[in-house]
C-alpha cells in the first residue's frame, strides 16, 4: 500500500466539497481577505473536474432560483463573480437580456459556477473524496483537526487545519426495494441519469421500457428528456401521491427563502422551527414546477387524443420489491386504492427518489465525543463540548435550524459571509501564531 502524504502546512480552514456553497464562501473570504488578511483555505472536491449535479442537466433543465440570486449579488452587486459579470465576459449579456427570463438553463449555470471556480484553482484540489475528519489532541483537546481524503487512484492525503467546513451535499436516497440491486447498471439513482441514459439501448434507437420512481422535480425532468431524447422508449411515472402537485413559488410564499427568514427560523424553539419547516415542504419537496406539469399533462392528453398509450401515469403505486431477472427488473407494485399486487418488468428504473443530507455524520464520526447533537448555532458553527477548540461548519445540514434555504443557493452569499466572519472571529481568539502551528504539526505527526 502506498504511503499517505501528509502535508506539513497548518490550515486555516479546509472545506470538503466545492459546490456552490464552497464557492460562495471562497469568494466571500477572498473579500474579507483584502481588509482584514488572508486565510490559509483549501477546498477538496471529490469530483474530477467542477460539475453542479452534471449528470442531471438535461436541455430543458432550467434553474429553479432567480439568476440574481447568484453567488455573490444579495451580499455584493458589485463583485466580479456576479452572473451578470459572467455573461458580458462570454459576450451573451445582451442576448440574455432579449430571452427574457431569470431562469437560466441549468448548463449554463452549470457554466457560471465552473468559470468562478476557475478563478480559484490555487484554492481547490479535485479528484479528492475527504473520507473522515479526526481531532488532533493536546492535553485532551481538540487544538485542530485532521482531514484524511483519498485520491481516485488510491493515494491517502493528510491534511491539518484550524478550522473545516463540511459542505458535501445531498447523497441519494435508495427506497429499500432497491438496495439489493446496487451495481445493476439497469436501476440508476436520477443523480447519475444522463451518464447511466448514454450506455442505454435506446441510444442507438431500441425499443425500452423505463420505469421512473417517484413524483419531484427529477422525475418530472426525466420524464420530459426520455419521452423528447428517445422515441424507442416507452415510460412508466411511478409515484406513491395520487398526482403531481406544483412547486409553489408565488410571491409572498418566496419570502420564506429571505435572509430575514433564516433569522426568524433560527429564534424559534424546536417544534416551531419544524412546523415552519413542514408549512413550506411543498415549496421544494415532492413538488414540480407548473411548466413542467402542464407540458407532462399536455403530452399525456394528445396519447388520448392519438389513442397510442405510449407512457402510463400510476400514481398511488408502492414498488413492493425490485427483482432482477434475465428479462429485465421486476418490480411487484401495489396500487393503494385497490389494494391490488402485479408484478411488471422493464428494462431499466430510474430512481427520482430524492435526497438524504446524512454524509456530516459520517464525515465526523471520530469527532462524536465532542459533537452531541450536531446543533449549530447562527454562523453555522457546530456546537462543541469545551475540550474542541477547532471550528466546525455546516452547509447543507442545518435546515432542522435555519430553514428551507439550507440546501438551495437562495442565500448562499449570506451565509457565506456569517460563516467568513465568524471564522475571522475563531482565528482571532485562538490566536495565529506560528507556535500554534509547530505545536499542531508536533501531535499530528
Ligand atoms: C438536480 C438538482 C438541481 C437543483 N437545482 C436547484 C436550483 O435550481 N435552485 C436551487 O436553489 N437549488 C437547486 N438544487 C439544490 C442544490 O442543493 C443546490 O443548488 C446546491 O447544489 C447546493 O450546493 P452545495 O455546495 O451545498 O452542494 P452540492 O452542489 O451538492 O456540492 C457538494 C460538493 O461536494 C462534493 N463532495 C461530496 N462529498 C465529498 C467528499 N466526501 N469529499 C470531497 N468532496 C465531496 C461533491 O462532489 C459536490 O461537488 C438542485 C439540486 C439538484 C439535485
Ligand atoms: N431544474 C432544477 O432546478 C431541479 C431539477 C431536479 C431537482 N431539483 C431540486 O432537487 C431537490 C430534490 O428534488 P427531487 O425531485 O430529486 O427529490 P424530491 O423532491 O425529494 O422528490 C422525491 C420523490 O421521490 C419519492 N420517494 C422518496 N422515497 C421514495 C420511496 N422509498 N419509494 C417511492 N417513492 C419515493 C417522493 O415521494 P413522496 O412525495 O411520496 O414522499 C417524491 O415524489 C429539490 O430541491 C428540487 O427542487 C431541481
Amino acid at each position: 500500500m502506498t504511503q499517505a502524504i501528509a502535508s506539513p502546512i497548518v490550515h486555516d480552514l479546509i472545506g470538503v466539497g466545492f459546490g456552490p456553497s464552497n464557492l460562495a464562501l471562497a469568494i466571500a473570504l477572498q473579500e474579507r481577505g483584502a481588509t482584514h488578511g488572508e486565510l490559509d483555505v483549501l477546498f477538496l472536491d471529490k469530483q474530477a473536474t467542477y460539475s453542479w449535479h452534471g449528470n442531471t442537466l438535461s436541455t430543458q433543465s432550467e434553474l429553479q432560483i432567480s439568476f440574481l440570486k447568484d453567488l455573490v449579488t444579495l451580499r455584493n452587486p458589485t463583485s466580479p463573480y456576479s452572473f451578470v459579470n459572467y455573461l458580458k465576459h462570454h459576450g451573451r449579456l445582451v442576448d440574455f437580456i432579449n430571452l427574457g427570463t431569470f431562469y437560466p438553463c441549468r448548463m449554463e449555470y452549470n457554466d457560471y459556477l465552473r468559470w468562478v471556480a476557475g478563478q480559484f484553482t490555487a484554492q481547490s484540489r479535485y479528484g479528492e473524496e475527504v473520507q473522515f475528519i479526526e481531532p488532533v489532541l493536546h492535553n485532551q483537546q481538540v487544538e485542530a483537526l485532521r482531514v484524511i481524503s483519498r485520491g481516485s487512484d488510491g493515494q491517502q492525503f493528510v491534511r491539518t487545519t484550524r478550522s473545516v467546513v463540511v459542505s458535501a451535499g445531498g447523497t441519494p436516497r435508495i427506497p429499500e426495494a432497491f438496495k439489493a440491486l446496487k451495481g445493476d447498471h439497469r436501476v440508476f439513482h436520477h443523480s447519475q441519469y444522463l451518464s447511466q441514459m448514454a450506455r442505454q439501448p435506446c441510444v442507438n434507437n431500441q425499443p425500452m421500457s423505463i420505469a421512473i420512481i417517484g413524483g419531484g422535480q427529477s422525475a418530472a425532468e426525466a420524464f420530459i428528456d426520455l419521452n423528447d431524447s428517445f422515441p424507442s422508449v416507452q415510460v412508466d411515472m411511478i409515484l406513491r401521491g395520487s398526482a403531481l402537485k406544483p412547486a409553489d413559488d408565488s410571491p409572498f410564499v418566496n419570502e420564506v427563502f429571505s435572509p430575514e427568514f433564516t433569522d426568524l427560523v433560527f429564534q424559534q424553539n424546536s417544534v416551531e422551527r419544524e412546523r415552519l419547516v413542514n408549512e413550506y415542504h411543498n415549496t421544494n419537496y415532492s413538488v414540480v414546477d407548473i411548466d413542467l406539469i402542464e407540458r407532462i399533462y399536455g403530452i399525456f392528453y394528445r396519447q388520448k387524443v392519438s389513442g397510442i398509450a405510449r407512457h402510463a401515469f400510476r400514481t398511488l403505486t408502492t414498488v413492493e420489491s425490485a427483482t432482477a431477472t434475465a428479462n429485465g427488473i421486476e418490480l411487484a407494485v401495489r396500487n393503494n386504492a385497490t389494494g391490488e399486487v402485479t408484478v411488471r418488468i422493464y428494462d431499466t428504473v430510474v430512481l427520482a427518489t430524492g435526497y438524504e443530507r446524512q454524509m456530516h455524520r459520517k464525515l465526523l464520526a471520530p469527532l462524536e465525543e465532542y459533537l452531541g447533537e450536531f446543533e449549530v448555532d447562527r454562523n453555522y458553527k457546530l456546537i462543541t463540548d469545551e475540550r474542541c477548540k477547532a471550528g466546525i461548519y455546516m452547509q447543507g445540514f442545518c435546515q432542522a435550524s435555519h430553514g428551507l434555504s439550507d440546501t438551495l443557493l437562495s442565500v448562499l452569499p449570506i451565509r457565506a459571509d456569517e460563516i467568513a466572519g465568524s471564522l475571522y472571529e475563531h482565528g482571532k481568539q485562538r490566536g495565529h501564531s506560528r507556535s500554534v502551528a509547530e505545536l499542531l504539526l508536533a501531535t499530528a505527526s
